[in-house]
């Protein structure tokens, strides 16, 4: 595990877009890509750049179950709306929330990181190590599958909604394990509400009550935090 410590947000969005950018010289052709606030200074870097996807494939971490693709808290909608309209690539997936079966739209998707080996995945972190949807408790070899919001991530994400009622209870999830099959994997936290999910993870014990300590079992992690997230190493 490398950790790497920037001053803030838009320096690590930088560093990672280097990151990414070297990858993609290298031959990478398939970025795994996150929702959330973190990665817009990345994305902001990605749109900005003369960098080109349109070879490329990119497929998303999660969605929530039940919100069309035209609700602007949708994760379809982030995507377009930050990256995806102004820089578009070959073939751009989105778990489908929408499914009339969730289960079997998993299955499809995990065929689908089978077909697309993810050569760069770019991470968030929950304030409880959440990576993904994958909350506490989650197994590590988990695929993708539905998952049950926690009371905690649920009321995270309520500012984003005009009403709590509207805010979703489950979403589809690309599971631990699945994280864990990609090449290189760039988990980015910034701010001091994130800085004791970041010291269980990279110095607490593996545990799944703290899902993104698997990574210590990963053997290409990065780490781009800024000074206030790294504050309790
Ligand atoms: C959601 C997403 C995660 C993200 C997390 C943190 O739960 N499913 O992928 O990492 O929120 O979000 P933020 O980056 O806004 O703090």
């Amino acid at each position: 595990m490398k950790v790497e410590i920037y001053k803030d947000k838009n320096e690590g969005g930088q560093a990672a877009f280097n990151i990414i950018k070297s990858g993609i010289e290298n031959g990478a052709k398939v970025l795994g890509l996150a929702t959330g606030s973190t990665p817009i200074t990345l994305y902001n870097a990605m749109t900005s750049s003369d960098l080109d996807f349109s070879n490329m494939t990119s497929v998303n971490l999660d969605e929530y179950v039940g919100l069309p693709f035209d609700n602007d808290q949708s994760y379809h909608y982030f995507m377009k709306d930050n990256l995806f309209n102004k820089k578009p690539f070959k073939m751009s997936y989105v778990p489908d929330g929408m499914a009339a079966d969730i289960n079997a739209a998993a299955k499809e998707y995990d065929q689908i990181i089978e077909d697309n080996p993810i050569d760069v995945q770019i991470l968030g972190i929950g304030r409880n190590g959440h990576i993904g949807f994958n909350e506490p408790g989650s197994a590590f070899d988990s695929l993708t599958h539905e998952v049950d919001l926690t009371q905690s991530t649920i009321d995270a994400n309520a500012r984003f909604f005009a009403n709590e009622d509207d805010v979703p209870h489950k979403a589809i999830s690309m599971g631990i394990g699945s994280i864990l099959k990609s090449k290189k994997i760039l988990l980015l936290a910034y701010g001091e509400d994130k800085a004791d999910a970041i010291k269980a993870t990279i110095e607490g014990p593996v545990t799944t009550d703290v899902p993104a300590s698997a990574l210590q079992n990963h053997d290409d992690v990065i780490f781009i935090l800024d000074e206030a997230a790294a504050s309790k190493l």
